[in-house]
Formats: structure tokens, C-alpha cells, sequence
């Protein structure tokens, strides 16, 4: 794609430290440009193994125009195609999730095996089936999760796994279950979305039901009382030989930090929400296990139940959110767990969450928008995010 000069001149007059320029969420080809520059090149959260135990059972992930197929093959092994038909490029998976012993094309019935072969094609005489197969996506597991990139050379995953496996292998979410998922739309750009979920700064007025059980450890106030806390759960951790701290990688951040003293989860009385845990917890007193990965998504994992967050651009100012609710595999809805307690907090937060990047986008595209400061105290993950965003921009345009 050749990147316009008002697209390159933006990036060009960035300034470090304060809110993107206005063009950079609103110019008619930033939408093409975040999908080819960010999403076609980096590695993206996809699910988890759990939610497909059997092999056939797929997934589908839409990336911009580009849907990717991620099942489990006849091996066990959890394996990532496009999908799309190698004949004349229809659609292969219509749905969200299901289960095939083959993929089978609707339009001419093509059929590919689960490892992506094509192992039939109607009335083609001598077509060589080694040549047509489904095009490949990378794609890796780590402690239960799955990711995939889009790109034929993807950043190193090493690091990311070396990182976050030894962390994330006691949550035990190869044996979770996803208990409920929510896709709701908010009509700004992805990066309001994702600056958004970088920072905490409008929690205190924004998420009343949040700060029931969260406290914010995103900032560096670097106070006594943050210490002591940050003290006082490694040593619980310790004791189950739970790994804590917090890495900042290049496109992940990782860490482990208290909830509320006496909280121990996202509830709005901190009380878990699930009596059947998830992991080696201990007494589940031990706070939240949470990454994050650029460009895209968020998880968080505390006790009882995780909540996994995705934001995909859908449309020009418009941005898909899907979100996850992952339990114990054997916890039952009404005995082990109430639905509405489960589900109270992260969906106000997330409704929230809808209505202050909404009113963002309402108010940045004035002509009197001009970027402002980030706080060095509350807005550094945010930062964090802009400069990775921009570097990745900027290597795609290097790139050619
Ligand atoms: S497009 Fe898939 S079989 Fe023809
Ligand atoms: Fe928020």
C-alpha cells in the first residue's frame, strides 16, 4: 500500500508524550493503514484451547477483511488457517465456532482436511492437491492460550512465552471454559479504545463498581503503602510458588498486583463469584494475573474466573469489542456460580468504558482538538502504547 504523505506527515509531527494528532483517528486511510501497518503483522490473542477440546472443533477470528480459521487438527495440535477456499475464495467457516471432520467449501464443496490439505475437489481433473491447500497462520499456545499472526515472519514469540508461561501455567485455563462472551460496538477509533484501556486515571470517576475490588496499580506512585502491598502478596504468592512481578516486553506487559485489601475478585463485594477456583490459588488471595498485548487485547485472571478483552477496527470510527468470561471448566452456572454476579462488573465497566471512548471521539474530532498531555504518573501505559503504535507504523513505512 502506498502510504499517503499526509499519513506519513502525521506520524512525522507527533510529539512524544501528548495525545495523538487528530488525522491519525479520523484521515479516510488510517483504517487500511492500522489493519496493514498493526493487525496484518502482529501477533493477536485468538482464544483459548479450551474452548476447543476436540479435534474439528474451530473458531473464526475476523482481522479486518481477512478471516483466520483456528481449530484443533486429527494431531490434537491447535493449528490457525485464512479462511478462505483456494478454488475461487469463498468462505469456508460461516460461524463463529462449531465443528467439521473436514473443512468443507459451501460454494463447489472443496474439502481440506484438518491439517489444511486439500484432500478433495470435485470434477477437477488433475489439480495438485500439494499446491492448493489452505494458507497457513501463525500460530502459538502458551499455558492454555492461543495466538496468531497474521504475518510470514512474526516478532519473536520467545520472549513473550518466557515470560508469561511460568506466570499464567497455575491459573490452570486448559481447564476453563469460557462461561460467557459479549461483542458490543462503540463508534471511535480502535486506538481511543485501546488508549482507554491503557489507564486507569478515569477509574475513580468512571468505574464506582470497579473500584469495589481493583485498585490501581497501573500508575508508579511509588508510595510506602503500594510497596508494603506489592510486598505482602509476593510473599502469599511465594508460598504457593506463584511467580509475581511485572515485565514490560516490547509488544506485552505483564504483571501481578493486589486487588483491594480483603478483595479477592472482581466482584462488587470482593467476595469470589465462583466457588469452584480456577488454578492453584491457595485461599485466592492472590491478587490479579494480567497481561496485555499491543496492539489489541487485555486479560485478566484473579481466583475464580478470568475476563479476556479484544478490540478490532470494524469501520472507519468503529470499533468491535469482544469480551470473555472464562470459568473453571467444571463450575455450573446456578450451583457453583450466579450468571449476574459473574458478569456485574466487567459489564459496567465495560459499558462505561463504551461511553467515555464514545464521548472522546465526540469531542476529538473538533476543529478545536489539539493533543494534549499525558499524565507521567497515571497515563504510562497509554504512552506505552502510542510509541509502540507509532513504531510500528513507522517500520511498516520504512518497510516500503
Ligand atoms: S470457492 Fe470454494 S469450492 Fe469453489
Ligand atoms: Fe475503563
Amino acid at each position: 500500500m502506498a502510504v499517503s504523505k499526509t499519513i506519513r506527515d502525521l506520524f512525522a509531527d507527533r510529539r512524544r508524550g501528548y495525545c495523538l494528532p487528530q488525522g491519525l483517528y479520523v484521515d479516510p486511510g488510517m483504517l487500511e493503514f492500522d489493519m496493514r501497518a498493526v493487525f496484518h503483522r502482529h501477533w493477536l490473542q485468538a482464544g483459548l484451547e479450551a474452548e476447543l477440546p476436540k479435534p474439528g472443533d474451530y473458531l473464526t477470528l475476523s482481522v479486518g477483511e481477512s478471516s483466520v480459521v483456528v481449530l484443533r487438527n486429527a494431531q490434537g495440535a491447535i493449528g490457525a488457517f485464512f479462511n478462505t477456499c483456494r478454488h475461487r475464495g469463498a468462505q469456508i467457516c460461516r460461524e463463529t465456532r462449531g465443528h467439521m471432520r473436514r473443512l468443507v467449501c459451501p460454494y463447489h464443496q472443496w474439502s481440506y482436511d484438518l491439517s489444511g490439505r486439500l484432500a478433495h475437489a470435485p470434477f477437477m481433473h488433475e489439480i495438485d492437491t500439494d499446491a492448493h491447500g489452505l494458507l497457513p497462520v501463525r500460530v502459538e499456545t502458551m499455558a492454555g492460550v492461543i495466538f496468531i499472526c497474521l504475518a510470514h515472519s512474526p516478532p519473536d514469540f520467545a520472549p513473550f512465552r518466557a515470560s508469561l508461561e511460568p506466570m499464567l501455567e497455575p491459573h490452570d485455563l486448559r481447564n476453563a471454559r469460557v462461561a460467557h462472551t459479549a461483542t458490543w460496538v462503540e463508534r471511535a477509533d480502535w486506538k481511543l479504545t485501546m488508549q482507554n484501556a491503557r489507564e486507569c486515571y478515569h477509574c475513580r470517576a468512571g468505574h464506582p463498581q470497579l473500584l469495589l475490588s481493583y485498585s490501581d496499580f497501573t500508575g508508579s506512585d511509588g508510595s510506602a503503602d503500594r510497596q508494603a502491598r506489592l510486598a505482602a502478596l509476593e510473599s502469599r504468592c511465594q508460598a504457593l510458588r506463584l511467580k509475581t512481578g511485572s515485565v514490560i516486553g516490547p509488544w506485552y506487559e505483564i504483571g501481578r498486583f493486589p486487588l483491594l485489601e480483603g478483595a479477592v475478585s472482581y466482584t462488587t463485594d470482593g467476595k469470589p463469584a465462583v466457588a469452584r477456583q480456577l488454578g492453584r490459588v491457595g485461599d485466592g488471595d492472590v491478587g490479579v494475573m494480567w497481561w496485555g498485548l499491543q496492539p489489541n487485547s487485555f486479560s485478566h485472571v484473579v481466583s475464580d474466573y478470568g475476563f479476556f478483552f479484544q478490540a478490532f477496527p470494524t469501520g472507519p470510527q468503529e470499533t468491535t469489542v469482544t469480551g470473555k468470561w472464562i470459568v473453571h471448566k467444571d463450575a455450573v452456572e446456578g450451583v457453583d456460580y450466579d450468571r449476574t454476579r459473574l458478569l456485574e462488573v466487567w459489564t459496567a465497566t465495560n459499558e462505561q468504558d463504551r461511553a467515555l471512548v464514545e464521548n472522546n471521539h465526540r469531542g476529538m474530532v473538533s476543529i478545536a482538538y489539539q493533543p494534549g498531555p499525558y499524565s507521567q504518573i497515571t497515563e504510562q501505559m497509554t504512552m506505552r502504547f502510542d510509541e509502540w503504535y507509532c513504531a510500528a507504523a513507522e517500520a511498516y513505512m520504512a518497510a516500503g
